[in-house]
């Protein structure tokens, strides 16, 4: 593993963008969005996603300079046309207008279409909790969630993201995908020839495989709940925003980089000063994680938790300790350094504790 500090990762993953003439405030969103998702340990959608991006990029499969249009189609709702630029930046428009009719209606709500991957939902979720308010995101994604009964993908994993602005601590953040193992983690197992853990892949019948190569699908959580979670996803994201649904979605990957993908998301900002005073809001809900973490415990080393714990506690390391990248994702950087003249900042020299 190779450790960079973060904050001039970012300002490179910038400097990239900016050479392939991505509008500033684009390249911002999407060197933030990977840069924090990183720093939380959620390393299937962080920065090592960026070479991919970059290519995607360059071959105009993603709009650097989106021209976006807004409609608001009623006091708390709107549309957003994201002129196919990347998901990160077109999620922080949408959740922008969200928020922003949010304080005048308590409710905000806005559909995005023809937009590409965002990446991991937490970031949009987190810009509503700034706002103090409560921030839902949720996007849809390729075919590959095991269709519950069936032998084959239909829907995307499509994740479920909560974000609630919390006391004397990060915000409490709840951003699940549907199915017990992101696509991105398969990718990561592969690369490094490591078993799955079992029960969170199917082969090409649909049968359970701890095999990475042989993997084709995701098992849902929770069986045909989590199923059904993904299609209320899916409904949001591709109904309300008229793009494609399922297997009509085109591929993140094993694509051509020119392709437009015509993805959709969907957002929402809850104002909580509508409801409770912020303080109050706050002030309780520090209380109800910390006495839902001083429960009794299943096995004594194990703390109960909160969601959006064990992201804070990785935060905490990785601030100091760096952002890790495999042998083969530090090659890609270093590629994309020479090609650009762009240096990389020098690796932190600190043992990382792993996730
Ligand atoms: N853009 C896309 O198309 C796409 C698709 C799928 C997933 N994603 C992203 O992938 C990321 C990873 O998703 P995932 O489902 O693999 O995440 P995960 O399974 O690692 O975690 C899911 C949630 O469970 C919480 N959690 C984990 N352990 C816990 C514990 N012991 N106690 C209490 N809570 C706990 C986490 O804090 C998190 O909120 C997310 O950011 C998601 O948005 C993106």
């Amino acid at each position: 593993m190779t450790n960079l500090p973060a904050e001039p990762l970012r300002r490179w993953m910038i400097d990239v963008l900016g050479a392939e003439s991505a509008d500033p405030s684009v390249a911002a969103h999407v060197a933030e969005s990977l840069t924090q998702t990183s720093l939380r340990g959620v390393d299937s959608h962080g920065v090592r996603l960026f070479p991919h991006y970059v290519r995607t990029l360059r071959a105009g499969g993603v709009n650097g300079r989106p021209a976006y249009k807004f409609a608001r189609r009623a006091p708390s709702c709107g549309v957003l046309a994201a002129d196919h630029t990347f998901g990160h930046a077109s999620g922080a428009e949408a959740m922008k207008h969200a928020i922003e009719m949010a304080r005048e209606c308590g409710i905000g709500a806005v559909a995005v279409q023809h937009s590409s991957h965002f990446g991991a939902a937490a970031y949009f979720g987190f810009l509503a909790a700034e706002a103090d308010m409560i921030g839902l995101a949720f996007t849809h994604s390729d075919a590959l969630l095991q269709t519950y009964g069936g032998t084959q993908p239909y829907l995307g994993p499509n994740p479920i993201c909560f974000v609630a602005p919390c006391l004397g601590e990060a915000p409490f953040c709840l951003d699940m995908s549907c199915s017990s193992f992101s696509w991105n983690k398969i990718r990561q197992y592969r690369e490094r020839q490591e078993p799955l853990p079992a029960g969170v892949a199917a082969d090409s019948r649909g049968c359970a495989t701890v095999d990475p190569a042989a993997a084709r699908s995701l098992t849902p959580i929770g069986e045909y709940k989590g199923y059904g979670l993904a299609l209320m996803v899916e409904i949001l994201c591709s109904l309300l925003t008229g793009m494609p649904y399922g297997v009509h979605i085109k591929p993140m990957f094993d694509v051509p980089p020119e392709t437009r993908r015509d993805l959709g998301h969907f957002f929402m900002a809850i104002n909580i000063s509508n409801f409770q005073p912020v303080a109050v809001f706050k002030t309780r809900l520090k209380s109800l994680m910390d006495e839902l973490r001083g429960e009794p415990r299943l096995n004594g080393a194990i703390p109960v938790m909160a969601p959006g714990d064990p992201e804070k506690h990785v935060l905490q390391i990785r601030r100091a300790a760096g952002i890790p990248l495999s042998a083969a994702d530090w090659t890609e950087f270093q590629k994309l350094g020479r090609q650009y003249n762009l240096s990389l900042p020098a690796p932190v020299e600190k043992e990382l504790v792993p996730r």
